[in-house]
C-alpha cells in the first residue's frame, strides 16, 4: 500500500527515545527547552514555546494575544476543524471567509469584508504546506489594528517572499504523526513578540508564573522530555525531507494528465505537506477506485468546509462560501511524502492517467 503518510523513525529517534525513557525525566524539563531553541533556529524566530498539539498551540496563542470573550476572530472556512475550534474554546467567536481558488488560502478581500468592531484577529492557514499571502494580510492587520496569529500546522519550512514561516509575528505549528516532522502528538508556537512568549509559558501550565502559583486560568499543554527527544531528532532531517517532497511533487505535476496540479506563487516555497490535485465534478469517485484499486490511498481534506460541519451549522457560524464549497468537491490529495519510491511515483501517475483524459483537466 502506498500509504498518504509514513512516519519516517530511524535509529536515532530511537535512541534518543530510549535514553530519555532512562533519563529519569519524563515530563518538560531540559529537552524541551533544547527542542525550543533548535526549533527557534530552525524557524528564525525569537522565541518558541513548545506545547502538546497543534490545536494547544493555536489554543495557548490565541489566550496570549488576549482574544476571548466578545472577540471576533477570521477564519477561512476550507481548513481543519481545529483551526476554528482553538477560537471557540477561547471564548472568541469564529467569523468565516472564503478562499481563493487557486491556492486554498483565506481570500483577503473577503476578509476585509468579513470585518465587525467586534473583529480582534485573523487566522489565516497554510493550508497543504503553501503560504496565503501574507504581504496583503499583514498590510490588511496593520491598517485595521488587528493581530494575526498563523495556522502553520501544515507549514513547517515553508516560506513566503523569502522569510521563513514563524520567523515574524505569531505562528504555531503541529508534529502530529502524519506531519513534515513529528513527535507522536506535539505542537509548537514560534514568536517574535517577548510579552506573547512570555504569557504563553504560563499558559501552557496551568496559568502558573512560578511553580504552585497561578495567576490566570489555563490548563496543562505541556510537551514530554519523549517528544521533545523525538523532534530534536527530527529537525535535523526536514529540509532534506522537504526538499524530496517538493521534487515528488514537481515529478508529478509534469506527469499527471486531466487534473488540475497544485499551484505554487511566485512569493511562496511550498513544502507539500499534501499534494492536492482538483478533479472535475462528478469525476472523483471513479479515480479514486482506480487509486485504491492499485493500492494507493488517497483523502479528501477536506470533505467539509467549517461552515457545513454541524457544530458550526449549531451555532449558527456559517454564511455564503461557493469557492470553499467547490474545493470540497474537487478535491484529493496524494502521497507526496519523502518516503515514495521513483517505482511509488511512477505507479501513483499510471493509475491517474489510466483514468483522467488530459481534456478534462481545468485550470482552476
Ligand atoms: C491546519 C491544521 N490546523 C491545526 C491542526 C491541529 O494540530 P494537532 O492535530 O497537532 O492538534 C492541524 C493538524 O492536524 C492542521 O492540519
Amino acid at each position: 500500500m502506498i500509504r498518504i503518510a509514513q512516519p519516517l523513525i530511524g535509529t536515532e529517534e530511537e535512541q534518543a527515545v530510549l535514553d530519555t525513557l532512562r533519563s529519569g525525566r519524563l515530563a518538560q524539563g531540559p529537552r524541551v527547552e533544547e527542542f525550543e531553541q533548535a526549533f527557534a533556529e530552525y524557524v528564525e524566530a525569537r522565541h518558541a514555546i513548545a506545547v502538546s498539539s497543534g490545536t494547544s498551540a493555536l489554543v495557548v496563542a490565541l489566550a496570549a494575544h488576549g482574544i476571548g470573550e466578545g472577540d471576533e476572530v477570521l477564519v477561512p472556512t476550507f481548513t481543519y476543524a481545529a483551526t476554528a475550534n482553538a477560537v471557540l474554546l477561547v471564548g472568541a467567536r469564529p467569523v468565516l471567509v472564503d478562499i481563493r481558488d487557486d491556492d486554498f488560502s483565506i481570500d483577503v478581500a473577503q476578509a476585509d469584508a468579513a470585518m465587525t468592531e467586534k473583529t480582534r484577529a485573523i487566522l489565516p492557514v497554510h493550508l497543504f504546506g503553501h503560504s496565503c499571502d501574507l504581504t496583503k494580510l499583514r498590510a490588511l492587520a496593520e491598517r485595521r489594528g488587528l493581530a494575526i496569529i498563523e495556522d502553520a500546522c501544515q507549514a513547517l519550512g515553508a516560506r513566503w517572499d523569502g522569510s521563513k514561516i514563524g520567523s515574524s509575528g505569531t505562528a504555531c505549528f503541529s508534529f502530529y504523526a502524519t506531519k513534515a516532522i513529528t513527535t507522536g502528538e506535539g505542537g509548537m508556537i514560534a514568536t517574535d513578540n517577548a510579552d506573547v512568549a512570555g504569557l504563553a509559558r504560563k499558559l501552557r501550565d496551568q496559568g502558573e508564573g512560578e511553580r504552585y502559583r497561578t495567576d490566570i486560568l489555563s490548563a496543562n499543554h505541556r510537551m514530554t522530555e519523549i517528544a521533545a527527544a523525538l523532534g530534536l531528532a527530527q529537525l535535523p532531517k526536514l529540509d532534506g525531507w522537504n526538499e524530496r517532497r517538493r521534487s515528488n511533487a514537481a515529478w508529478l505535476s509534469e506527469h499527471l494528465a486531466g487534473v488540475v496540479t497544485p499551484r505554487e506563487q511566485t512569493a511562496a516555497y511550498h513544502v507539500y505537506q499534501q499534494y492536492t490535485i482538483r478533479v472535475s465534478e462528478g469525476r472523483r469517485d471513479a479515480l479514486r477506485v482506480q487509486l485504491e484499486e492499485n493500492d494507493i490511498e488517497a483523502v479528501v481534506y477536506y470533505p467539509r468546509s467549517l461552515h457545513q460541519q454541524p457544530l458550526y451549522q449549531e451555532l449558527e457560524i456559517g454564511g455564503s462560501f461557493p469557492i470553499a464549497e467547490q474545493a470540497c468537491a474537487e478535491v484529493l490529495s496524494l502521497p507526496v511524502h519523502p518516503g515514495l519510491s521513483d517505482a511509488d511515483l511512477e505507479a501513483i501517475s499510471t493509475a491517474v492517467n489510466g483514468v483522467m483524459t488530459p481534456a478534462e483537466a481545468r485550470r482552476a
